[in-house]
């Protein structure tokens, strides 16, 4: 085994990072807006809960945390542009749909739009808000999810940390307990 280096622990998050970097889209008052978005986790299979750390920095954890209700959209390596974009400016003064050429479609069960742009889209509202508190976590419940049929074996960003991304690749087949 090579040595190992000591890894300073501000970066510890780069080695657990479970992507697929995604696209938070919510709406208030008719005005729609969308953050990047990499921390977040599944937590029952169903219905589907997902768990996220949204900073209250944020526009977007103001209105999520009004409205209760935001889209998960999942990009694709083609959307590369949209979503260093989308994290990089607030919904505080940019119309990020505009700016960055995104499609907002109506939803069936939220306000939020789907970015029509997206392979996958998750329709969520708010089903646990009691850690925000203390860690800025929201825990969404799935109420209704849009899938391109299309694509197979989509090209999904994963977040390194630093402005590296990794490029999701090749499908393997491995036996495993999870469904
Ligand atoms: C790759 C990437 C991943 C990000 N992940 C998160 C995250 O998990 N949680 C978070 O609060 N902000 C995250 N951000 C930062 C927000 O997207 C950024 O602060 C954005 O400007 C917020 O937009 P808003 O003010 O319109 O809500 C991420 C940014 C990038 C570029």
């Amino acid at each position: 085994m090579t040595a190992k280096r000591s890894l300073p622990l501000s970066r510890v998050y780069q080695l657990l990072e479970p992507g697929p970097v995604v696209l938070l889209s919510t709406s208030l008052k008719g005005r729609a807006n969308v953050m990047t978005l990499s921390w977040l986790t599944m937590m029952e299979f169903e219905p589907p809960l997902v768990g996220c750390v949204i900073s209250d920095r944020n526009h977007s954890y103001g209105i999520l945390e009004k409205t209760r209700e935001c889209v998960i959209n999942v990009p694709t390596v083609e959307l590369s542009r949209q979503v260093v974009g989308c994290g990089n400016t607030t919904g505080r003064t940019t119309d990020k749909f505009a700016v960055f050429g995104l499609t907002p479609a109506s939803a069936s069960r939220v306000a939020a739009p789907l970015i029509a742009e997206c392979y996958a889209n998750l329709e969520c509202r708010v089903f646990d808000a009691r850690l925000l508190s203390r860690y800025s976590f929201f825990v969404l419940e799935v109420v209704k999810a849009w899938i391109d049929p299309g694509r197979k074996d989509p090209r999904t960003l994963h977040h390194r940390g630093g402005g590296s991304f990794m490029v999701a690749g090749e499908t393997i087949k491995l036996p495993s307990k999870m469904k």
